[in-house]
């Protein structure tokens, strides 16, 4: 049985759905409880939805590439997109958010803190910044990113299934 999954789509909300069923699916066909299919496809909807939000798709072809591995003991997630020099100021929020995350033992903790940063922003405000602590807790995810020569950015989330 396949344990990768790629999924190549174009950075539009429409398609987030469409990847949650193609994932689901996946999932399913490798025996995943619902429980830990669920906290998986919010884990890869999250990340999509911050490729859509702040990637850059200058080029008409340019899409948000999504790849699943099942390894033995754990679910790779990662989830590409293209940058611009223009997106520094959101590339470090986000090795900011990632390296705040980090710093808490428990990721709980994390989230009730930016639950009640948040609580005091202005609705409007696309930057909310709970999607990624919220993989952190209820997606008991790693998470980490790099960009590599070609001015791709690639964000990962690992997932220990050992338990599952
Ligand atoms: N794929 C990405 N490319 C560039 N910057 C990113 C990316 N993902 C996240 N960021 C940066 O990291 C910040 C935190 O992301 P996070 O998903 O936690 O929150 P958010 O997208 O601001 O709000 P929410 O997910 O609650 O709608 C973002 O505000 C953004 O500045
Ligand atoms: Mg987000």
């Amino acid at each position: 049985m396949n344990t990768t999954l790629t999924l190549i789509k174009r950075p539009e909300w429409e398609y987030i759905e469409e990847v949650r069923n193609e994932c689901n699916l996946f999932f399913k066909s490798h025996n995943f409880s619902e429980n830990d299919s669920h906290s998986l496809m919010m884990t890869i909807s999250e990340l999509m939805e911050n490729s859509i939000k702040y990637g850059t798709f200058s080029n008409p072809d340019a899409m948000v590439e999504i790849l699943v591995k099942i390894l033995r003991f754990q679910v790779q997630i990662e989830i590409l997109n293209p940058v611009a020099d223009s997106d520094k100021h959101y590339l470090h929020k986000l090795d900011r958010t990632i390296q705040w995350i980090r710093g808490f033992q428990d990721p709980f903790e994390a989230f009730i803190e930016r639950l009640r940063l948040v609580s005091k922003k202005p609705l409007d405000d696309i930057e909310s910044g709970l999607g990624l602590v919220r993989i952190a807790y209820e997606g008991k995810a790693v998470l980490d990113f790099f960009v590599d020569e070609k001015n791709v950015l690639n964000v990962s989330a690992i997932v220990d299934i050992s338990n599952s």
